[in-house]
């Protein structure tokens, strides 16, 4: 039995699923659950300091006339620091944290000020990038750099955008390239999952990781 939305159910009106809608979140995340991978994306602000963005709205892909990797940042906002950096620079590094790191990238949220070093000020290590002029987290266990190739609004006027980034090269931990489904893994954001059969109070959104399921499959 499969039940069928296409217009917000009635019992999550005055819900957080409605009410997210003021943060661009549409009531159909909540209900449909589909996870996004979670990253830190470290720049320099025009200053000089180092900016820190948590970003889950995103997907990776190569191209059939591209010779590269490429990651599309499905929805960056235009107001904050990190759609300015990336717009003087053209450059940024994506770290990926396991989730003893989580609360500490989760702090340069607070620690989101022009003049602040996002990336100290949250307790983590700031490193230059190798190839590219942008600061990267030590203690994440992947490092990807990356550089900007262009950007486009999903819908016209919006005031968030999809970025598209090539990555350059990557910066991997041991311990993940041997065990890319243990506890130093990619993380994912889930939206706080709402049963519109069966609406509870509000939650939290959950942290995700990826376990390996027992079916593979050869090209
Ligand atoms: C788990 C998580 C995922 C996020 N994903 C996004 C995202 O995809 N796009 C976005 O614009 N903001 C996202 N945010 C919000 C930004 O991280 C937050 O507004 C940040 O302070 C912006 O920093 P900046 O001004 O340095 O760019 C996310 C926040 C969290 C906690």
């Amino acid at each position: 039995m499969k039940y069928q939305y296409k217009e917000m159910p009635e019992s999550m009106s005055g819900t957080y699923g409605e009410f997210a809608k003021n943060f661009g979140f549409d009531w159909k995340e909540f209900i449909m659950g589909i996870p996004t991978p979670m990253f830190l994306v470290t720049t320099y602000k025009s200053n000089g300091q180092p900016n820190a963005t948590m970003q889950s709205w995103a997907g990776f892909t190569s191209a059939n006339h591209g010779d590269g990797y490429y990651v599309i940042l499905c929805s960056v906002n235009k107001r904050g620091h990190l759609y300015q950096s990336l717009n003087e620079k053209k450059v940024a590094v994506l770290n990926f944290m396991s989730s003893d790191l989580y609360e500490a990238c989760m702090k340069t949220i607070q620690n989101n000020q022009f003049e602040a070093d996002e990336i100290t000020s949250s307790g983590l290590t700031a490193e230059k990038a190798s190839w590219v002029e942008a600061p990267m987290v030590a203690e994440c266990f992947m490092n990807l750099e990356c550089r900007y190739l262009w950007e486009k609004e999903i819908v016209p006027g919006d005031d968030h955008v999809m970025i598209c980034l090539e990555v350059v090269g990557g910066h991997i931990e041991k311990d993940y390239m041997e065990d890319m489904f243990g506890d130093k893994g990619v993380l994912y954001n889930v939206h706080y999952p709402i049963n519109p059969e069966d609406v509870k109070e509000k939650g939290c959104d959950y942290v995700a990781a990826l376990r390996k399921a027992n079916q593979s499959y050869e090209y």
